[in-house]
This record gives C-alpha cells, structure tokens and sequence, in this order.
C-alpha cells in the first residue's frame, strides 16, 4: 500500500436527515429532442448551491458537503452542441472551484476548475458561474469540487452530453444512471489530519447512486445510525434494453461491477464509443466511466447489482469491507423479495483497467507519429522536511494558490514557475506528445487528463517500456488510465488546446504531490479573452486573503 493510497483516506462526525437524492432521472426534453435528430443548440442553466447538510446516506449521520442539499448532487445534462452555464454558489464556509472533468474547455480553459492552475478559488458566500459549450464531445462525464478534498465529502455529481447522432441510439430504449463511490463516515479534512492512522486507510462503506446499508454496531458509541437504510434499486422491464452509464467517483477505491445473470455490452468509455463488447463484470477504477447496454433478458425477479472492491489494491483491514449491493427489480417481481445471490465468478486480474484490447474503437483513426517523447517515473518516499511525498521525476508538486498558472500566464509571468509547480510546455500546434509512466510504487495510480483525450498505447510490467508492444493501430481514446503496480503505461496525445491541463493520479490530488501541468500553447493563450468574472477572482483572494 503506498503512502499515496494511505492518505488517500479521509473522515468522521454527526448527522442526521437521510435526504439522499433518489435515483436519477433523464431530461425527457433532451432526449427527445436528441431523438428527433433536429437539434437546435440550446443553454442548459444549472443553480448549485454547495452547502454542508447533515445527512444519512447509509444510515450513519455525518455533516456531507451538498449540491442542492443532495448527495450525489444534480445531474447535469446537455446535448452535444449546448452551452452549459452552473451558476456556483459557495456557501460551503469554505473556498472551492468545481471542475467538469472530461471537458475539453476548448476556447474557455479559464472554465476548467483547478485552483493553482487554471483559477483561484471561490471564495465562502459568493457565486461564480462557469460557461463554456460541448461542440465536440458526447458522453458520460462527471463533475466535482478540485478545492483539496472537497470532492470526497459529497460534492460530485454526474454529467452526461447526450450525442444527437449516437451511432447505438436504436440499440438501447432507456438510460440509467450508476454512481459507485467508496465512502467515508469521517469528514476528508479530519481524516487528512490523522492519514498515518491505519484505521483511516480504508472507507467504511460503499454507495451505488448514494445509497447502502450499514451494520451499525460498528459505529463508534454515540453516533446516529439506524440499520438498514435502503438500497438503491434500478426499475427494469423485461424484454428492454437499457444503456448504463457507470461512473466512479471514489476517493480511493477501484471495483468491478457486474449484475448477477446479466451480459453487459461495453459500447462507451469516457466520451469513446466502442464495439459492442460482452463481459460479465467490469473494472473501474477512480474516475473511469463506461456505458453498457444490459437487456433485460432474464426471467422476471429481483436480482444483485454489485459493486466489489478491489481489496488487492487497498490495505489489509480492507478484507472486512462488503460487496455494495443495489436492487435490479423487474417489474411484476415481489417488490421486498430479498435476491438470490449469484454472482458471475470469472476471474479478473485486480488494479489494472478493464483489457485494452477488448476495449476496440467503433471508428477507424489515423494515429500520428510522436514527435516529443516524456519519461516520468513515479515514487513515494520522504521529502526533505521527512513528510512522506510522491515524486514524478523526484519532484513533488506543490501549489501556488495564491494565483493560477492560467492567470501568470496572462500576467507574463510564467516564465518563473518554480520546478514544484511540475510544469510541461508545449509551444509548437499539433506536436505528438508521448508519456511513458513508470511507476516504481506498490500501489496502482489512475491518472487523468484534463482538456484532452489520450491515445491509450499500452500497459505492461517492470520499469521499461516495451515499445514492440505499443498499439499504434486502434488504441481506445479516453481521459483517465490506470498506471499499473511495478510497471508503466503509455499514452499519447496532440497539442490542439490552448490552456493549462492538470494530469494527475484522480486518488488524491494536490496532497502529496502526484500532479504535473501540461501548459499548452502559451502565445495562443495570451490572445484569449478571460472574462473579469474570472481574473477578480484572484483579486479578490487577494484582498480578502482567503
Ligand atoms: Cu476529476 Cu483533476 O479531476
């Protein structure tokens, strides 16, 4: 277990009010507008109001950081083409910064959520509003608070672009939304205190779309907790057939998820469609999304939904934690019928991503030759203050929150970041940039990349890599990759957007240092406009001091 996935961990508290938002819905205008193939681009408008609620989720009280008082927060949704405005409304006592993660931000990277990079934050009883278009993507995406751990008290939510022109719109008649998450009874910032503590090292539960038991004699004396809370349950109808859309929005945790007696068929990862492509239980680790298509094609009954973790990649203690359960209730089955329990049992290898090769692109691209090559290895040990850190080419990342790269940039004072602030620039429009990851820790790392999507190349063992294994012929395109334990991954992609994009493991960011920045084409951002709702931000931190 490396220190990285130690601190990883975070929680504690009081509560009350199980006001858990119920299972989500779709925009039946969207679709159907989507439906009709006629679709005039139009702005979806999102209020959001972040604020700690005291609420139940799994039965046990805790103070959660809320979206609209809900936990997952609201989903947001547009058609490929659509403005989306959220209007961010910080009552959190605390500053923030919400990132689209997935989104990307082309012409508005001032819009990409990043403290330190790309903002400075909002601060508490103020409301910024992000505005930025889709005109090139469709999706499942997700957004969530970039400010420390916030994101890991509760404020995520879903975002979906629907794709006027999917090419398996007539093969799937509804959309269902999962979110899995590991979860935390104590709050991030007290268990970011106390992150040496092995207790502290694993979640105490699990959630599917917010919702799970817990046996409350485990509590600690004196906490609000009632048994049995509920499960999330998922309506099917036989004979339909649905399209999942399934989202990891964990601190921490990597799962497969699967539904006993039921085929999955694979057709999206991150914005990518693929081919069809049947599994029984799927890998997804912090941060991934997939969509399959599941028909309703067994006899009418209740049936397991599961989310396990994968116990491989998290401590020890992590063995007593339970398989997260959801209902798939079809209709016309006993509504409180408990299931029976029969899990798909094919092995999977544990913390490494769902088998590149059987994740095949629908369509047919021209993969460029790399024309710049960048090599990061990836370790954990102390700084020199004897703080346990990770290091990509020995060096920890270390913030600058009293600005953002985006704003020296536009200042003209970029040219003096310091080395902390692991930044790469890229000058030169469509350069072909490779990144071979070696990771030399015992723990796996799921890296994300903002403002892009990357070719996936490969993934192998040991601290080489094996450039006669590369796929250069159909590599699946997707935004956030699993870095195996002891070995290295590969990845490309091409400078095209003007913008500072944070690439870093999705388990943990800013705390112990296992971030970079790409800075991607400096001249071309100095002839962007950021709106002044954007640069008083930094003003404001600094008179307020924040
Ligand atoms: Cu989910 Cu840096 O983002």
């Amino acid at each position: 277990m490396s220190f990285y996935k130690v601190i990883c961990l975070l929680y504690c508290i009081t509560i009350l009010t199980p006001l858990v938002s119920p299972t989500p819905f779709w925009n039946q205008e969207l679709i159907e507008s989507r439906a009709s193939g006629n679709h005039n681009p139009k702005t979806n408008t999102f209020d959001l109001v972040l604020k700690k609620v005291n609420l139940a989720p799994d039965g046990f009280t805790r103070v959660v950081s809320t979206i609209n008082g809900q936990y997952p927060g609201p989903t947001i949704e547009a058609n490929k083409g659509d403005r989306i405005v959220m209007n961010i409304h910080n009552e959190l006592e605390a500053p923030t910064a919400i990132h689209s993660h997935g989104m990307f931000q082309r012409g508005t990277p001032w819009y990409d959520g990043v403290p330190g990079q790309t903002q400075c934050e909002i601060p508490n009883n103020y409301t910024f509003t992000y505005n930025f278009t889709v005109p090139d993507q469709a999706g499942t995406y997700w957004y969530h608070s970039h400010a420390l751990t916030q994101y890991v008290d509760g404020i995520v939510g879903a975002l979906i672009i629907h794709d006027p022109d999917d090419p398996y719109k007539a093969e799937y008649d509804e959309e269902i939304l999962v979110m899995l998450t590991d979860y935390h009874h104590t709050e991030a910032h007290i268990l970011l205190k106390s992150f040496l503590t092995p207790e502290s090292e694993v979640p105490d539960n699990g959630l599917i779309n917010g919702k799970n038991n817990y046996d409350c004699s485990k509590a600690p004396p004196g906490s609000t907790c009632v048994d049995n809370a509920g499960l999330a349950k998922f309506e099917f109808v036989s004979n339909k057939r649905y399209r999942l859309r399934i989202i990891n929005t964990s601190a921490f945790s990597s799962f497969f998820f699967s539904i006993d007696k039921h085929v999955m068929e694979v057709i999206e990862v991150e914005g990518s469609y693929t081919k069809r492509n049947k599994i029984h239980r799927l890998p997804i680790n912090v941060a991934q999304r997939y969509s399959v298509i599941v028909t309703a094609d067994q006899p009418v009954d209740n049936y397991i939904m599961r989310s396990e973790f994968q116990k491989m990649c998290m401590p020890d203690e992590a063995i007593s934690l339970p398989v997260v359960t959801a209902i798939v209730h079809y209709d016309g089955a006993p509504e409180d019928s408990v299931p029976k329990d029969i899990p798909w049992t094919d092995f999977l290898e544990e913390c490494i991503d769902l088998d590149p090769k059987t994740l095949q692109p629908l369509y047919e691209e021209n993969i460029p030759e790399a024309t710049r090559e960048i090599k990061l290895n990836i370790a954990f040990h102390k700084d020199s203050l004897g703080i346990d850190k990770a290091f990509l080419n020995e060096s920890t990342y270390v913030p600058d929150f009293t600005s953002s790269t985006l704003t020296k940039i536009f200042e003209g004072k970029a040219a003096n970041l310091s080395t902390a602030e692991n930044a790469f620039t890229f000058n030169t429009f469509g350069e072909v940039v490779d990144i071979y990851f070696i990771n030399t820790d015992d723990g796996e790392h799921p890296f994300h990349m903002h403002g892009h999507q990357f070719w996936l190349l490969g993934i192998g063992n040991g601290t080489e890599v094996d450039k006669s294994a590369l796929n250069t012929i159909n590599p699946i395109k997707r935004d956030t990759s699993t870095i195996p334990i002891n070995g290295w991954s590969a990845l490309r992609f091409v400078v095209d957007n003007p913008g500072v994009w944070g690439h870093h493991c999705h388990m943990w960011h800013m705390q112990v240092g296992l971030v970079m920045q790409l800075i991607e084409l400096p001249d071309e951002i100095i002839k962007m406009y950021p709106p002044e709702t954007w640069s008083e931000l930094c003003e404001l931190k600094e008179t307020l001091g924040y």
